[in-house]
């Protein structure tokens, strides 16, 4: 089977992208291609920082590779806290506290539109190409659900009725922002490996 770098060491999210590959073609963690770097994330922008990754794997093996950088953009913060999701408590922030610090700004927001974005950076045969997913939703009033990783447990998809955190791998594949960046990548891809 042909086979990609996945430049990422997020378990869900190999899990995720694993799923919807459904065998068409394999992915290699970093950590199954011996690589324990962490990789910088310094940019303002989810394009700049997923060209970041891919290059940076790139750099490193020569392969074709590819990278994703995703985020959560909430309209009532202007977009926050979007390429910062993962630090947006800080530095070192977990899961539950970056969600408590989005429910803490929104505590007297009406307006609860938000997205998930995926911009996907492909390196192949040393150009670059990008694929983007986007999965509009809601912020609920409270974490609902046990499931899935980041802010799961308080985003619902349009056309859902419970959060990320209550629906299996396979679910959220059918409304996922990264899912659908995959799709688009796959596409190209299938034309040309
Ligand atoms: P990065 O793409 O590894 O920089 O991670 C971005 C951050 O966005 C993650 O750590 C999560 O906090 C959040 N995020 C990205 N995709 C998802 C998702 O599918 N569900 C929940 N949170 C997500």
């Amino acid at each position: 089977m042909k086979s990609l770098i996945f430049a990422t060491n997020n378990i869900h999210k190999v899990l995720e992208i694993r799923a919807a590959l459904d065998g068409r073609f394999g992915i290699t963690p970093l950590s199954e291609a011996g690589i324990d770097q962490d990789i910088p994330e310094p940019h303002d922008t989810l394009e700049e920082n997923a060209l970041e990754k891919s290059s940076f794997i790139h750099r490193l093996t020569g392969k074709n590779c590819f990278s994703e950088d995703s985020g959560l953009e909430v309209d009532a913060l202007s977009g926050a806290p979007g390429p910062r999701s993962a630090r947006y408590a800080g530095e070192s922030a977990d899961a539950g506290e970056n969600i408590r610090k989005l429910l803490q700004e929104m505590k007297d927001v009406a307006d609860r539109r938000a997205r998930f974005r995926t911009v996907i950076s492909l390196i192949l045969d040393g150009m670059e190409y990008r694929f983007e997913g986007v999965c509009p939703g809601v912020i609920t009033m409270a974490p609902e659900g046990q499931g899935g990783f980041g802010y799961d447990p308080i985003f619902i998809p349009d056309g859902a009725d419970q959060t990320f955190a209550h629906m299996s791998t396979q679910q959220k594949n059918k409304y996922s922002h990264r899912k659908k960046a995959l799709e688009r990548m796959i596409t190209f891809l299938l034309d040309r490996l």
